[in-house]
């Protein structure tokens, strides 16, 4: 579906229109669309169905718990990366038989509160860790599951920053030292392995490198179950790239599928993933209010409420959102989109084709849902922005706006 759409020249999530959004809740806000959620999980549980895989939400892409539970709904499971994320999908009510905790750093807090929890397994990224979950579940007198994550070494043509499965980044172990390090773990007394991990990067638009992936792990996965009785498990990771542009073509879960599932069926495994981006890029948008516009002789720019503490991904991976005007326009300027923060690298758009807005005006960040609010800061002690989702005609808000005290809460003088 499309969530964002113009009614009568007014913008619009889904049935309710973004003017009165930013009137009740103020801006900056970032407002989702409910319904696309649903799609997108939806969209990718259908074109998987043959596998039946266990689709753990990535919930570093947004982690308010209000999408969690939207998608525990859905029946979803999560991947997660810390103790906070696990207290958050537990919070929001996630069955932990569908949780898997990713990560290069889990420190014995996390790993034992996971444990006590009974998380599905950890995704192990070294032979210390292994080491470490050992100890924890033997202080429990529980068994630790693991399953490795092997790095592929594949390219998966995206932002250095978000590419994982090369050799050169820190994620995972390579193939020979995979197989060791299950030797090694196979004889640590209080570890269960449970099946192999792999996540080759994020906002990936072709199924090729997955599939390269998936071809070299083939043969491993084999010889690790004909091994190891408890190997049952094989999670792919997330990494399904969206559109950001208008003329860009998000990665088609069915695409994808038709590219993995005769090898996923080959070995039998049950199949994990772990989307963030594609279930919620696209249901979330930015909305800020212009307040000056800034000719200078050089450059026009426009100075909006929201900043790179809001949204950091034009600062940091030179990321492209569209900016779309509340009230619609056909006149353009060049130029960028500013924040208040004291940085040049403060931007949401540079050197653009920008709507050509006045001050009070509203502007909208498109694609804002995965990576926008979980990455926000205060920075300049901004308070963070406030959460609204819309569901038809609706809109619930789902996280206040922080105060100047929640800013200096935990300080002290
Ligand atoms: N699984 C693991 C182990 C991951 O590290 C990630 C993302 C995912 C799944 C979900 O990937 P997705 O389906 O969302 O592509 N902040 C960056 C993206 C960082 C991705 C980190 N890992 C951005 O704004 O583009």
């Amino acid at each position: 579906m499309q969530a964002f759409t113009y009614q009568s020249g007014k913008l619009f999530a889904e049935g309710v229109s973004v003017d009165d959004l930013a009137l009740r809740y103020g801006t900056p806000l970032y407002v989702y669309s409910k319904n696309h959620l649903r799609d997108r999980y939806r969209a990718i549980a259908s074109a998987m169905a043959d596998v039946k895989p266990m689709i753990c939400y990535s919930v570093k892409a947004n982690s308010n718990i209000a999408i969690i539970k939207t998608l525990v709904q859905e029946g979803a499971g999560f991947d997660i990366v810390s103790g906070g994320e696990l207290f958050r999908v537990l919070r929001a009510g996630a069955e932990a038989n569908r949780i898997v905790f990713a990560g290069v750093g889990k420190t014995r807090e996390e790993i034992e509160y996971a444990l006590k929890e009974q998380i599905a397994f950890f995704t192990c990224e070294s032979e210390p860790e292994a080491a470490r979950i050992s100890e924890c579940a033997k202080h429990l007198g529980v068994k630790g599951r693991i399953a490795f994550r092997m790095n592929p070494d594949v390219d998966p043509k995206t932002h250095k920053y978000i590419s994982t499965g090369k050799k050169e980044n820190k994620f995972g172990l390579d193939l020979a030292r995979t197989l060791q390090a299950y030797e090694l773990a196979a004889g640590l007394p209080n570890i269960e392995i449970a099946g192999l991990h792999m996540h080759i990067g994020s906002q990936i638009l072709s199924a090729e490198p997955f599939g390269e992936a998936l071809e070299k792990v083939k043969d491993f996965c084999k010889t690790l179950k004909a091994k190891y009785p408890t190997f049952r498990h094989l999670d792919i990771g997330g990494g399904l790239g969206i559109n950001y542009k208008p003329d860009q073509k998000a990665l088609d879960p069915k695409v994808y599928a038709a590219a993995l599932l005769p090898t996923l069926k080959e070995l039998g495994l049950q199949v994990w993933l772990e989307p963030g981006r594609s279930i919620v890029g696209n249901a979330g948008i930015l909305v800020c209010r212009v307040q000056y516009v800034k000719d200078s002789h050089f450059k026009k720019f426009i100075v909006v409420d929201a900043a790179m503490n809001d949204l950091i991904r034009p600062a940091l991976y030179q990321a492209h959102h569209e900016i779309l005007p509340v009230t619609a326009t056909d006149k353009t300027v060049t130029g960028d989109l500013v924040g208040p923060i004291c940085e040049s690298g403060d931007f949401l758009a540079q050197d653009r084709e920008l709507p050509d807005v006045k001050q009070g005006d509203l502007v909208v960040a498109l694609s804002a849902g995965a990576y926008g609010f979980s990455m926000s800061s205060n920075y300049n002690s901004r308070p963070r922005a406030a959460e609204v989702m819309v569901d038809g005609t609706r809109a619930t808000p789902i996280r206040q706006r922080e105060t100047w005290e929640d800013i200096v809460r935990g300080e002290s003088l």
